[in-house]
């Protein structure tokens, strides 16, 4: 079989990395990728939003089937494009990635269904937002309702920066169109878990489970990121939570989804807050998450394509999910002054001791050949993971591993996983 996965960050690499274990596919494209995904597939250099231009590759290379790794062309309805040209396609259609596209659409959606989430109200106008704000307690969560590139949401601890942050999203449109709409979200603790689930329109299997850390300094410190590092399983995600989701969240929201007629297909990533009254979400996305798919993908057994094929033909039930009961640790390394302003191009060494097979995964994010040498392209530029029999080993190793890894200005948290796993 001929596979095109679409999207170019270390998701998309883990991605094709699992994919390459699959005995039936004869061969992997990927559009656009990058310079590490060209070692695993063929690049295409058509961008993930030129559906028209996609989807006529697609055709003329016969590609069996496509998987779309990003949630913009997801959201701007890529799945539906390619169905109407009866091209086999993994992912969920517009009507139904609404689900990670608006947050007011998700809230509504929660709240009608009795999921629980953290309470909210919904604003089209940014008077009666901010005279909402003044009977608030504090703090306050801002949400844009639409993609924001995850950077869409804002904790305001004061009345003064909740009233900044509505004309920042609602007036100043910091975050474009996104900040049409707002939602206000009641501020909610406890240990942030990130589980991702298989879904073919009823049934829904959840992957293990993994937690992110978002912000770009040790400590959970400075400011938010794409991710700066993950770990899989969590802790604290324990058998009993994870019933608890499965009947009172997973299930209610295919369940939901199906009802409200736009049956979802694909990955539902559940972003979870483990509070004191028990599990709620704090948002749902469409796909894999990035880098959450670079710890939860090396773990699983079972053959990534079949398990998509049966999300497409409606026929996961069929299907149980198996991972290794072992951990998995991926740290980012990044380019020092990431999420706001860095150099790129400078040489890569040092990957040639990752065997992408068992223990050690080096995934490319950003980078790029130039002069016929791997340079750093973005501002994340590897995801190193290590596998190991516990959560501690596993981080030792993706440790060690960052050391034989050189770029001029490589950045990267040295905490990841470690609180946890000296919990
Ligand atoms: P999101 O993009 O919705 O995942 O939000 C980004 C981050 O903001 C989350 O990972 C949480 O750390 C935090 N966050 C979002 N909503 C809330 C909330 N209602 N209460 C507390 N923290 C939140
Ligand atoms: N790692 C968070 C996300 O992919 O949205």
């Amino acid at each position: 079989m001929k596979v095109l996965v679409i999207g170019s960050g270390g998701r998309e690499h883990a991605i094709v990395k699992s994919l390459k274990k699959s005995s039936r596919i004869t061969e992997i494209f990927c559009a656009p990728g990058n310079a590490g995904i060209g070692q695993d597939a063929a690049l295409v250099p058509i961008k993930p939003m030129e559906f028209d231009k996609l989807a006529e590759f697609a055709l003329n290379e016969k590609i069996d089937f496509t998987i779309v790794g990003m949630d913009d062309p997801l959201v701007g309805g890529i799945v539906d494009v390619f169905e109407e040209k009866g091209l086999r396609v993994f992912g969920p259609r517009k009507n139904a990635a609404i689900l990670e596209g608006s947050k007011a659409f998700s809230k509504d959606l929660m709240k009608k269904y009795g999921i629980p989430t953290a309470a909210y109200e919904t604003f089209t106008d940014a008077n009666k937002a901010e005279a909402y704000l003044k009977t608030a307690k504090l703090p306050i969560v801002l949400k844009a309702d639409g993609l924001a590139l995850g950077k869409g949401v804002l904790i305001c601890n004061t009345l003064e920066e909740a009233q900044d942050g509505v004309k920042e999203i609602m007036l100043d449109k910091k975050f474009g169109e996104a900040g049409t709409k707002l939602v206000v979200e009641e501020f909610m603790t406890g240990r942030e878990v990130s589980v991702l689930t298989f879904c073919d329109g009823k049934t829904i299997r959840p992957m293990t489970s993994a937690q992110d850390h978002k912000r770009a300094l040790d400590g959970d410190q400075g400011l938010n990121t794409g991710g700066m590092g993950t770990f899989s399983p969590s802790p604290f995600y324990t058998q009993e939570i994870a019933d608890f989701c499965q009947k009172n969240i997973f299930e209610p929201t295919v369940a939901a989804m199906a009802k409200e007629g736009r049956p979802f297909k694909g990955i539902i990533f559940f972003g979870l807050m483990l509070t004191q009254e028990g599990p709620k979400v704090l948002e749902y996305n469409a796909r894999f998450g990035d880098p959450e798919a670079q710890v939860v993908l090396p773990r699983m057994k079972n053959d990534l394509l079949e398990v998509m094929e049966a999300c497409v033909d409606g026929k996961l039930d069929q299907i149980e999910l198996q991972f290794e009961d072992n951990a998995a640790v991926c740290v980012i390394l990044a380019s020092k002054g990431y999420p706001v302003s860095y150099e790129k191009g400078f040489p890569i060494t040092g990957l040639e001791k990752f065997d992408n097979k068992n223990d050690y995964f080096c995934f490319h994010a950003g980078t790029a050949v130039k002069d016929g040498k791997l340079v750093t392209g973005g501002g994340r530029v590897l995801g190193v993971t290590a596998t190991g029999e516990t959560l501690e080993r596993a981080r030792e190793k993706a440790y060690e591993a960052t050391k034989w890894v050189s770029f001029d200005n490589k950045y990267m948290r040295n905490d990841i996983g470690k609180a946890i796993s000296e919990a």
